[in-house]
């Protein structure tokens, strides 16, 4: 189910610039018992993105209010809503900068996967595929995501959940959808997302919380060969939760106490449905 500029449709025009151009942004929320969680994060995220990109963003009642007429609950639903900066005639210049973008909010059944992946781990890849940097783009959920459509038809094993994705001086960025963390003894780092990457919501959430767990927080650009020498990896997103890493290639982990910790704090906090 759709909404379009407030209302009910599942058509947009074919002049919309997030078509053309990828000329927007987007945000994908955990629904639980018809609560959005992170919601906060979620609209700042849209408006830091609205302001990187010169677009109008709108108020946050408006879209709240928007969210709220779509029938939430009960148990978990995705929200996915769209920002573009509207219609436009053929060629990149944008029309005036203060025309109300066009609002997409659609309503999704939660995504089906094994619910043994937030215990016991998954296995994962590192794609091929590289992302390109962009210090105006870094950190935004822009609409623009050829980088992760190709890294993501580099693999199609059921059992491998996610890839993981460099960057063009062999620096780990992130996963194909979701951020990536390491933990040594009581280090917890994640990479730096200066360049390019999707600051990630759930990734902030445990930045801000791990101090009070016990963890030192750090974050900085690694390669791979960092992860010969950790003792937990896992992935996050708005979506999955956290999913402990139990395989990169050939390497081996185990699912560890603080992944597992980190987790349970998120869902104490309701950050997290899974
Ligand atoms: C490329 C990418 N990085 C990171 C994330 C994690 O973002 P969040 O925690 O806001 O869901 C996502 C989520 O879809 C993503 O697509």
């Amino acid at each position: 189910m759709f909404l379009v500029n407030g209302r009910y449709a599942d058509s947009i025009s074919v002049l919309d610039r997030g078509l053309h151009y990828g000329d927007g942004l987007f945000e994908t929320i955990a629904i639980l018992n018809g609560k959005p969680l992170c919601w906060e994060e979620h609209y700042q995220r849209l408006a830091q993105g609205c302001d990187r990109l010169g677009l109008c963003c709108p108020p946050v009642d408006q879209l709240y209010a928007e969210l709220r007429q779509l029938p939430l609950g009960p148990g978990r639903n995705v929200i996915k809503m769209i920002l573009t900066r509207g219609q436009g005639g053929r060629g990149y210049q944008p029309p005036a900068a203060d025309l109300p973008p066009t609002r997409i909010l659609g309503l999704y059944p939660w995504p089906e996967t094994s619910p043994e992946y937030p215990v016991t781990g998954v296995k994962i890849r590192i794609c091929a595929t590289r992302l390109g940097g962009n210090t105006q783009l870094a950190g935004i959920k822009h609409l623009n995501r050829l980088e992760q459509i190709l890294a993501r038809r580099e693999w199609s094993e059921p059992d491998i959940a996610e890839g993981l994705m460099l960057d063009h001086q062999d620096a780990i960025v992130e996963g194909t959808m979701s951020n990536l963390f390491c933990i040594t003894g009581s280090d917890l780092f994640t990479p730096e997302l200066s360049d390019c990457g999707v600051a990630g919501i759930i990734r902030g959430c445990i930045l801000r919380l791990a101090p009070a767990l016990g963890l030192k927080t750090r974050i900085f650009k690694f390669g791979r060969t960092v992860l010969a020498a950790v003792d937990e990896v896992f992935l996050c997103n708005s979506l999955i939760g956290i999913w402990p890493v139990r395989q990169i290639e050939e390497q081996g982990y185990q699912p560890g106490p603080w992944t597992k910790k980190i987790r349970q704090e998120l869902i104490r906090r309701e950050m997290i449905a899974t």
